[in-house]
């Protein structure tokens, strides 16, 4: 299970990315000026590396500076095509799951005026908070949950969000980190408190026999650096298809529209893609939802 007593490492690795790639990586279509900001000085070092090309000569500095542009080629399709998705379809709320240093909330002018809620658990939310007083606008309502423990929904309410009026929830690098029981669980509580015209866009990981070996190689170059790997206390718990991730919607009332593999929408974007194989392994579903289907 996830260590959620500590703030997430897999969340500053990702907006790492995004850092990286900001304003240099096909700068019509992907911007992120908020991830820099959210950036500790000694997060910023080897994204300023990848931003400026320098390839460092000292080993543990060249694995920082790899794993993050990586990083940047993930992340860039990956923002891309959950940004899109959230654009096409203008929802009085916006709710974002697992939201880490996701800085949406900030950065796109399609949630002026919307009521944005941040749920995450409470050591990641916390790290976040202090983190955001780096940027300005208005901040979205927190909201501090443990998927694996707390009931969503109620916690929801409390912070203001409305059954009765249409969401659109993001739930974007989370999947991974629970069970399949719990990302059946969490779905179900997205359900129920859904109005109809709401969407769900979701990110998640694909199985493949070759995961064991790259997550093995990735941990044996973080200990050739003499520290742990970000994995380490947030290991990968659930791998799913397009169909599996789909029929699970469908069940609870959400019908998929749209299924993105991250390899085609960077090819489609034409960024420089060195790990095709990580990108694959990488989707975003787009759902709407229409009604819970009765149980049968
Ligand atoms: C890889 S980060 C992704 C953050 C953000 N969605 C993004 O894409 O930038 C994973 C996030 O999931 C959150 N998370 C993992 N397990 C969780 C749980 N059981 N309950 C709530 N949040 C969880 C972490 O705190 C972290 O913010």
């Amino acid at each position: 299970m996830a260590d959620t007593l500590r703030a997430s490492r897999t969340a500053v690795l990702v907006c790492q990315g995004r850092a990286a790639a900001d304003g240099l990586v096909v700068p019509d279509r992907f911007a992120d000026p908020t991830a820099l900001p959210l950036l500790l000085p000694d997060e910023r070092v080897a994204v300023e590396w990848v931003r400026t090309g320098e390839v460092p000569r000292q080993w543990r500095a060249r694995v920082d500076y790899e794993t993050v542009r990586a990083m940047a080629e993930l992340m860039v399709p990956r923002t891309v095509a959950i940004d899109d998705a959230v654009r096409a379809h203008a929802a009085p709320q916006v709710v974002i799951l697992g939201a880490g240093l996701d800085g949406r909330a900030w950065r796109m002018p399609e949630l002026a005026g919307v009521a944005v809620f941040e749920v995450d658990q409470p050591a990641s939310q916390q790290d976040k908070r202090d983190r955001a007083a780096a940027l300005t606008g208005p901040p979205p309502a927190f909201v501090a949950v443990d998927f694996t423990r707390d009931v969503l929904g109620t916690a929801l309410a409390a912070a203001g969000h409305r059954a009765d009026a249409a969401t659109t929830w993001i739930w974007e690098g989370v999947v991974p980190y629970l069970t399949t029981d719990q990302v059946a669980a969490t779905v179900e509580a997205l359900a129920g408190c859904s109005a109809p015209g709401s969407r769900l866009v979701v990110n998640f990981q694909l199985p493949a026999g070759s995961r064991k070996l790259s997550r093995l190689l990735a941990r044996l170059l973080s200990a050739s650096t003499g520290r742990s790997s970000v994995f380490a206390n947030e290991p990968w718990l659930s791998f799913w298809t397009s169909a599996t991730m789909g029929a699970l919607l469908s069940q609870h009332g959400f019908a998929v529209t749209e299924d993105h593999n991250l390899l085609d929408v960077a090819k489609a974007l034409r960024t420089q893609v060195r790990h095709p194989a990580s990108l694959v392994l990488s989707a975003v579903l787009v759902a709407e939802f229409q009604a819970v289907r009765a149980n049968t």
